[in-house]
């Protein structure tokens, strides 16, 4: 017997039995649904062996006749053939639709799941803002509470006291190691709302004016800045950080940001960008609108006050 019909037989035997061990037959053959899908799956099987056994014994055995073209590439001819006129067609078809479906069929004009997601946000964000977009004061600083408790509280803590150091403590703006921190490396989170970087102590201090500063003089301001501007260090802010940061430094616009206390745009800045520094890393929120984004600003912002 030719090979290709024991492994044709082997085949089905193979598939007929997962087929049977596939079937449930607590509920035996009596449901119409079950019959049509076990008929189908032998016929499927003694269709799909019968045809490849078909075309394989083809190869086997066909001869090719007709007239070859000179050339050959790599031993393989070519035989004098009329393009198929159905073939051409087809072909042709193909191409028309192709540039159909590119300009008017589906990529353009289609459903998309991630459009219909953003045109709901959209809509959303225009309740929202014809409802929510004129609160000021006390009720923004309460919205931003239940933004804060939705979103924030799982890192800060319910109290947004940074839950044992695991995301910064937000009842005040900053802790002696973060600014010691931006201090030796450097800082590029778009705290300005853009590419404005502060550089690291190297790039910084050793550049601008030649003196290096000193690490006594880094312990002194980094707790002069923690402190909320008090204290010792104040003559090291003066002389290296105020030039950017501003004599009190509530910062410049366009220059460097307040270190002296949270602003409403500075929050949102790092909502916007994400904050990567001492702590550890905060992610940014996308998801938030701008007037949530201003309202949880409000909400830290109070605070520390
Ligand atoms: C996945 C945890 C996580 C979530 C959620 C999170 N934060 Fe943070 N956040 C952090 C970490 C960590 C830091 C500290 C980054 C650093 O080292 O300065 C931080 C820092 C901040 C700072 C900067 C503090 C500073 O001194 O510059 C602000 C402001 C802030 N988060 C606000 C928010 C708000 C508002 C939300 C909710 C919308 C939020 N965070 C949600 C982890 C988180
Ligand atoms: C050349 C201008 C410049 C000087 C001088 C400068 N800074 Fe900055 N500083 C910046 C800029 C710009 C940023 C914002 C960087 C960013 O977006 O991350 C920044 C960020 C910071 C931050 C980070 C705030 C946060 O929430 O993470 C601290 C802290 C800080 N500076 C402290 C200092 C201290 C202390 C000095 C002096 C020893 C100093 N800076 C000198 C420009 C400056």
């Amino acid at each position: 017997m030719n090979k290709i019909y024991l492994w044709g037989i082997i085949f089905t035997a193979a598939m007929l039995g997962f087929t049977y061990m596939s079937f449930d037959f607590k509920h035996g053959l009596s449901d119409i649904v079950n019959q049509l899908a076990i008929a189908g799956a032998i016929a499927l099987v003694l269709i799909s062996v019968f045809v490849v056994i078909k075309y394989v014994r083809q190869m086997q055995t066909d001869t090719a006749d007709g007239q070859l073209a000179a050339e050959k590439w790599d031993g393989i001819g070519e035989y004098l053939n009329e393009l198929p006129m159905g073939w051409a067609i087809m072909f042709f078809l193909t191409m028309i639709w192709g540039m159909w479906y590119f300009t008017i069929g589906y990529p353009v004009n289609a459903y998309s799941q991630i459009g219909e997601y953003n045109e709901d946000v959209r809509a959303h964000d225009a309740k929202f803002t014809a409802q929510y977009g004129s609160i000021t004061g006390d009720r923004l600083v309460e919205m931003g509470e239940s933004v804060f408790l939705a979103e924030c509280k799982v890192c800060h803590g319910l109290t947004a006291d940074g839950i044992d150091g695991k995301a910064a403590n937000l009842n005040k703006r900053i802790e002696v190691k973060s600014v010691k921190y931006t201090i030796l490396n450097g800082s590029n989170n778009g705290l300005m709302g853009m590419e404005m970087p502060m550089p690291d102590r190297n790039g910084l201090f050793n550049g601008n004016s030649g003196a290096l500063i000193t690490d006594a003089e880094i312990d002194a301001v980094s707790a002069y800045v923690a402190n909320g501007m008090t204290g010792a260090g104040a003559d090291v802010f003066a002389g290296t950080c105020a030039s950017c940061h501003g004599e009190d430094g509530k910062g410049m616009e366009y220059v460097a940001p307040n270190v002296a206390q949270f602003t409403p745009a500075l929050v949102t800045n790092i909502l916007n960008h994400g904050k990567k520094a001492a702590i550890g890393t905060m992610p940014k929120f996308d998801r938030l609108n701008a007037k949530q984004k201003e309202a949880v600003g409000a909400y830290i912002t109070s605070l520390s006050k």
